[in-house]
């Protein structure tokens, strides 16, 4: 394959909304020598793309950022000191560049894609070899692309100190990217799962994806008090906490005793959370928050997902000029799971 010298790629020169997405040819540089340089054949977006496109996201933007972090794509050149990938090669990047191994740090979280440093929304992207990880074989590139932050982030949330064990049970909130992973995985896992949606329609593929027990938050407000019937008084071991301040305190209460609440998202508004420290400190509960994960994790999370031949769910996929519209259908959150833009050929 010739190499090219030339990427089309959107930047955001004004943060008021993803109508500003703006489109351009500029040069490529070739990759240096730890570098990789990577055909892009899917983008996956995630609800910190419409944040970031709306000035929201409160970890800041770079000015005129290449916006998103989830990519697969091919490798058409190594550079001279790469060892462990080659040509041909089909791999995601890791969400922040640097996070390889371990614990998160405050310079790692300064090389998330898509924000602080340049994302993929792009044809062609230079990526150091040691943020890689290889694509399981039975996952399409559409379906690979969807890994690097939601499948990340759930796996990690159920993954983390006391990690997930069959039998234990998962509340997750909504049929969004992250919440339908954490399904999944807890499911392939041989947990119970309780899933809650603002839809009957998308409970309904919760269930076709295994989902245990079923709650529309919006025919039943006080959910917290069904998931305590559901689990007989016990609780929950694991909540995937999406909404944030708005649902921390009903989370708390349907928590059992030394459980976990996974503080991912903040979807729900806010509600008075004064009384979370006292309510964890008398259920002897962990609040744990979640920055995504490191290649590790990735890699390891890869093996779950080959050893049960999982596949992502990808609601709707859309053409590289049609990443607007891909954008406006995640922001009218009628999706469940990932929603794809499509940037070149297999
Ligand atoms: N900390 C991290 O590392 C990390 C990583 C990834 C994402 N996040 C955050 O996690 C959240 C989800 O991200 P995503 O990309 O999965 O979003 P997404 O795909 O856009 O999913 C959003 C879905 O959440 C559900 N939802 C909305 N309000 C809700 C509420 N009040 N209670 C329960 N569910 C609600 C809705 O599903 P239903 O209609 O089915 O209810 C909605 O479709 C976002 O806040 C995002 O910023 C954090
Ligand atoms: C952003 O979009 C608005 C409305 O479409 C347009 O008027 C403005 O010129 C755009 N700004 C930039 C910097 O692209």
């Amino acid at each position: 394959m010739v190499i090219p010298t030339t990427t089309r790629e959107y930047r955001l020169p004004k943060y008021d909304g993803y109508h500003n997405l703006t489109l351009k040819e500029v040069s490529l540089l070739q990759p240096r020598a730890n570098d990789v340089l990577v055909k892009i054949v899917a983008v996956s977006l995630q609800f910190r793309d419409l944040m970031v496109s709306k000035g929201t996201y409160p970890l800041g933007n770079k000015e005129n950022v290449v916006p998103c972090s989830d990519m697969a794509g091919e490798i058409i050149a190594v550079g001279a000191d790469v060892e462990g990938f080659k040509v041909g090669d089909r791999v995601c990047a890791n969400f922040a560049l640097d996070h390889v191994y371990g614990d998160v740090n405050e310079k790692i979280k300064w090389t998330g894609l898509g924000a602080p440093i340049d994302g993929v929304l792009t044809e062609y992207r230079n990526f150091p070899a040691y943020s890689l990880v290889h694509i399981p074989s039975h996952l399409s590139y559409v379906e690979a692309s969807t890994l690097p932050c939601a499948a990340l982030t759930a796996y990690n949330a159920l993954n983390g100190p006391t990690p997930l064990k069959a039998g234990d049970a998962v509340l997750v909130q909504g049929t969004g990217g992250v919440s339908v992973f954490a399904l999944q995985f807890a499911k392939a896992s041989g947990a119970t799962v309780i899933a809650t949606s603002s839809s009957d329609a998308k409970l309904t593929i919760a269930k076709e994806l295994g989902a245990d027990h079923l709650i529309n938050y919006r025919q039943t407000p006080e959910w917290e008090k069904e998931v305590l019937r559901i689990t007989e008084g016990r609780g929950v071991d694991h909540v995937v906490e999406v909404g944030g301040q708005g649902t921390l305190m009903k989370s708390l209460d349907c928590v059992r005793y030394a459980g976990w609440v996974h503080m991912i998202g903040f979807l729900a508004g806010s509600t008075d959370t004064s009384d979370a420290p006292l309510v964890a400190l008398g259920k002897a509960a962990m609040i744990r928050g979640i920055l995504i994960g490191s290649r590790d994790q990735f890699e390891s999370m890869n093996r779950l997902i080959i050893a049960n031949k999982l596949k992502p769910i990808v609601d709707k996929v859309f053409s590289f000029e049609e990443a607007k519209e891909a954008y406006a259908y995640l922001d009218s959150q009628k999706h469940v799971g990932k929603v794809v833009i499509k940037v070149s050929k297999d």
